[in-house]
């Protein structure tokens, strides 16, 4: 793959935890493109939310959510060590609290919340203007960019998946159960499939990858010999 290829959008929706980022940020290096994790961006409004105490045992109080909504800025910056756009939360690095299990556990009802889509949606595709990006998230072929070039959708067996999770966590000292990643995992496809507001669907012209059989390296080449198609 060449970097005069003409810079395309490439969407990536899927189920949780079945390393959407993880391919998204190897290609986006590979064709020299930005990688956005629009995850990270509905992780960090909740962390907001946690912090806030507008979410208080799981449950939300949308007045003060709408309400704080203006004071809520996040954005990303290039973090020269790990080569990487770290997300920033009012002007804090938030790139490791965010992945914590308890912002996983609430953030589907937060990315649910029209108001946060709106808002989330606009700095997307602020981002996505110049093209030769690659962002991953639930609604990036249907809603973000419906005319990206190249949509994936992916997705991999439940079970793989928290186990892939599990691993992640671990590696990095959480201390966490592997029934309570797939219990989560679980719950949140089903809330981000059953959503009003965007909810996670395949774009009808989107490409299934499933990943469950696949090693990191399969993938990547699975996906760039999709970019050079087009
Ligand atoms: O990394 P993982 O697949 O587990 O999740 P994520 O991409 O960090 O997204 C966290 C949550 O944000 C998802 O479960 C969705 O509820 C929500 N999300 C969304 O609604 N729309 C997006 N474009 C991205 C994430």
């Amino acid at each position: 793959m060449t970097e005069n290829h003409h810079k395309i959008i490439i969407a990536i929706d899927g189920h949780s935890s079945c390393g959407k980022s993880t391919v998204a940020k190897e290609v986006a290096k590979k064709l020299n493109y930005i990688f956005i994790d629009s995850g990270a961006m509905y992780r960090a409004v909740t962390l907001y939310c946690l912090r806030n105490k507008i979410i208080e045992n799981g449950i939300i109080n949308f007045p003060r959510l709408e309400e704080d909504l203006d004071k809520i800025k996040v954005c990303f910056k290039f973090n020269p060590e790990s080569q990487h756009n770290d997300i920033w939360l009012n002007g804090e690095n938030v790139e490791n609290e965010i992945r914590l299990l308890e912002v996983s556990q609430n953030v589907s009802p937060v990315a649910a919340v029209g108001a946060v889509r709106h808002l989330l949606v606009a700095l997307q595709q602020e981002m996505g203007k110049s093209k030769g990006i690659v962002m991953d998230g639930r609604d990036i072929g249907t809603v973000v960019f419906p005319d990206a070039e190249l949509k994936i959708f992916m997705t991999a067996n439940p079970d793989v998946r928290a186990k892939r999770r599990f691993d992640e966590l671990t590696a990095k000292g959480e201390s966490v159960s592997y029934e309570e990643i797939r219990a989560n995992i679980i719950e949140r496809d089903r809330y981000d499939e059953t959503r009003e507001e965007s909810p996670l669907r395949k774009a009808d012209d989107a490409i299934v990858l499933d990943n469950s059989d696949m090693t990191r390296e399969e993938q990547l080449i699975w996906v760039l010999s999709q970019v050079a198609k087009n």
